[in-house]
């Protein structure tokens, strides 16, 4: 619980200070659809959608600059993805949802 709350807590100061930083000026979006690797699966990331219904704040999840995340990977991922699901009450949160169990053919 406090655990949870401290990385709300985090992210909200993130983003208060990226607001300013994050303005005007074209950006490149970068692909509409990233193929995140999650060992020998793939989540197939909607990056537009999340631009787009997230109101184009790229600073949820990257920080300053656009372009590749630092120290992109699993941890990294979970703490941004899951804590704004959570938060927002929409999007998968549980193990299974982000990396369903492999079909055997
Ligand atoms: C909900 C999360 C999220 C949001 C919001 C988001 N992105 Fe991304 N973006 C990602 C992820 C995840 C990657 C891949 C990170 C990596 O591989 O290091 C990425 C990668 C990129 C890349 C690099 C592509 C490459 O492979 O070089 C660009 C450019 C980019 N995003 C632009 C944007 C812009 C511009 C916005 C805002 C309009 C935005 N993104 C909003 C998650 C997001
Ligand atoms: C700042 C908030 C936020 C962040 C960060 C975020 N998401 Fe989401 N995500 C949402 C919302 C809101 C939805 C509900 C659908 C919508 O409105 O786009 C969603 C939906 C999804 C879905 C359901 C299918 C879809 O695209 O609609 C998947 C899968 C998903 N997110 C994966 C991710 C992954 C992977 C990351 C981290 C790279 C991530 N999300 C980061 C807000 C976020
Ligand atoms: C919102 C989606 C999401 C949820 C929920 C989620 N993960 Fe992940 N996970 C990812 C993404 C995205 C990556 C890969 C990030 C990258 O390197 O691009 C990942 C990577 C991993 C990896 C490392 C790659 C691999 O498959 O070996 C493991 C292990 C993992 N997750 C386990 C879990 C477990 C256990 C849970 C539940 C407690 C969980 N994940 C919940 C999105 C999610």
């Amino acid at each position: 619980m406090m655990k949870r709350l401290v990385l709300v807590l985090g992210l909200l100061s993130i983003a208060a200070v990226s607001a300013a930083a994050v303005t005007t000026a074209p950006k490149d979006p970068g692909p509409e659809i990233i193929r995140l690797k999650m060992g020998d699966m793939e989540l197939p990331f909607q990056h537009w959608k999340h631009q787009k219904s997230l109101n184009q704040e790229c600073y949820h999840c990257h920080n300053t600059k656009i372009g590749k995340i630092d120290r992109w990977g699993k941890d990294t991922a979970h703490k941004v993805c899951i804590a704004c699901h959570e938060l927002e009450d929409k999007g998968p949160t549980t193990c299974l949802q982000c990396h369903p169990k492999k079909t055997k053919s």
